[in-house]
Order: C-alpha cells, then sequence, then structure tokens
C-alpha cells in the first residue's frame, strides 16, 4: 500500500510536537524531518534538536531529508538523536563520497536512501542502490514547500525500477515536493511507494482525510 510520509516543513513550528502527533494520529506512516543548511540549499531549517524533538513525539519511523553540505558530518549525531532513516542528495554538492556516507549511515543503525534532484539523472543512483532502502525522487526542486510539482520527472522512477530489478535490489520509490490531490494519481502509477507531503497535510482542515485521499491517489476519499 502506499504510504505517506508527513513532511513537518508545513507544521506550525509553536505547536510541533502537537502537530507531529496529529500527523501521526490521522495516519501518517513515518514523519519527513527536511534539514537544510544554507548551503546545499539557500534556506536554513533545522537540525539534530528537531530531530530530538520529533523523535520524542511519535513511534512511527523519522526520517531525514538532509539538504546539506558534508552530511557524513551529522550522521552520528541525527542517528543519536533518533533518526531511523536518513536521506542523502547524491549531488556532489551535498557529499563527495556518496557510497562511503551510505556505508557509515547504515553502520550506525540508519536505514540509507538517496535524492535526486529535477536535474539529476537516475544514473547517478545506480551503483549505490544496494545500500539503499529508499530512492527519494524530487518532484520540486529542494528548499521549500508549497512549490509546483514538476510532473516531468516522474520517468526517472520507471529507469530506477528497471537498474534496480537488473542488480537485483528494487529499493522503494518515494516522490516529494508539491504533492497533492492532483498529482498523487500520476505519481502513484508511475511506480511511487512514498508519497512525501508538507502541505497537502499541514495546510488541510482534517489532516486524516487529506492523508487517505493522498493514499488512495484520488479525490475519492
Ligand atoms: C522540499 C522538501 C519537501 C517539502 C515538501 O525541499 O524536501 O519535503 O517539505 O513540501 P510540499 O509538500 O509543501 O511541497
Ligand atoms: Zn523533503
Amino acid at each position: 500500500m502506499t504510504q505517506v510520509a508527513a513532511s513537518i516543513l508545513a507544521a506550525d513550528f509553536g505547536r510541533l510536537a502537537e502537530e507531529v502527533r496529529a500527523a501521526d494520529r490521522a495516519g501518517a506512516d513515518l514523519i519527513h524531518v527536511d534539514v537544510m543548511d544554507g548551503r546545499f540549499v539557500p534556506e536554513i531549517s533545522f537540525g539534530t534538536p528537531v530531530i530530538r524533538a520529533v523523535r520524542a513525539a511519535t513511534r512511527k519511523p523519522v526520517e531525514a531529508h538532509l539538504m546539506i553540505a558534508e552530511p557524513e558530518r551529522h550522521l552520528d549525531s541525527f542517528a543519536r538523536a533518533g533518526a531511523d532513516r536518513v536521506l542523502v542528495q547524491v549531488e556532489a554538492a551535498s557529499t563527495t563520497h556518496l557510497h562511503a556516507t551510505l556505508l557509515q549511515a547504515r553502520a550506525l543503525g540508519l536505514e540509507a536512501g538517496v535524492v535526486l534532484d529535477p536535474a539529476t539523472p537516475p544514473e547517478a543512483a545506480e551503483w549505490v542502490l544496494p545500500l539503499c532502502g529508499v530512492v527519494l525522487v524530487m518532484t520540486v526542486n529542494p528548499g521549500a514547500g508549497g512549490r509546483t510539482f514538476l510532473p516531468e520527472v516522474l520517468p526517472k522512477i520507471g529507469r530506477l525500477c528497471a537498474m534496480g530489478a537488473a542488480l537485483g535490489h528494487c529499493p522503494r520509490i518515494a516522490v516529494d515536493g508539491g504533492i497533492s490531490l492532483a498529482n498523487t494519481g500520476a505519481a502513484i502509477a508511475a511506480g511511487a511507494e512514498i508519497l512525501v507531503t508538507g502541505t497537502a497535510v499541514f495546510h488541510a482542515a482534517d489532516y486524516a482525510a487529506a492523508i487517505a485521499a493522498l493514499r488512495g491517489g484520488s479525490d475519492r476519499a
């Protein structure tokens, strides 16, 4: 079944624990924490203390999407803060030695995943697929919530699945950015198994109805 990851970037930070608990109760399968450093992306968001606070508010898996330079310097701290999974950008502007960074994450007991920016070809992830539980295909340029979904990146998903099949290891595919009822059907049809959503959950009047509708891939719910 399609999973929904609630991205706290769109939550009310003044009531963060309450917002995480509300998303948990509403049926979110996991909580997605966007770490931004003002270098890999222009904005600065939050880091270890917020991961710790999110961890304390839910038993659901917590994943950290690392939009930062040199993520290898922080993996230990994110693991100790209680993250279950880290998602590392494949671009060299983030980490120079991607394979080593993913091995480091796994050695810390974290599940590893990689992230592809819209301009990054799926082949950039090919030789690290066996280390990954998840590949996240960005459907907006990273760095902010509320951006417009880019349908042209969806064909990457089929290419990733074919590469994974050839290697005998198919990570789950996630999509992140601009996900709404207008495009969740297309994303699921293209092969996405995890929908990362900020605005579409935390700006909804009814989080449970929003999550159920997104998961269903249409506005039926
Ligand atoms: C964007 C982040 C996303 C963001 C998605 O750089 O990686 O996780 O929170 O937010 P929406 O769903 O509002 O596009
Ligand atoms: Zn994200």
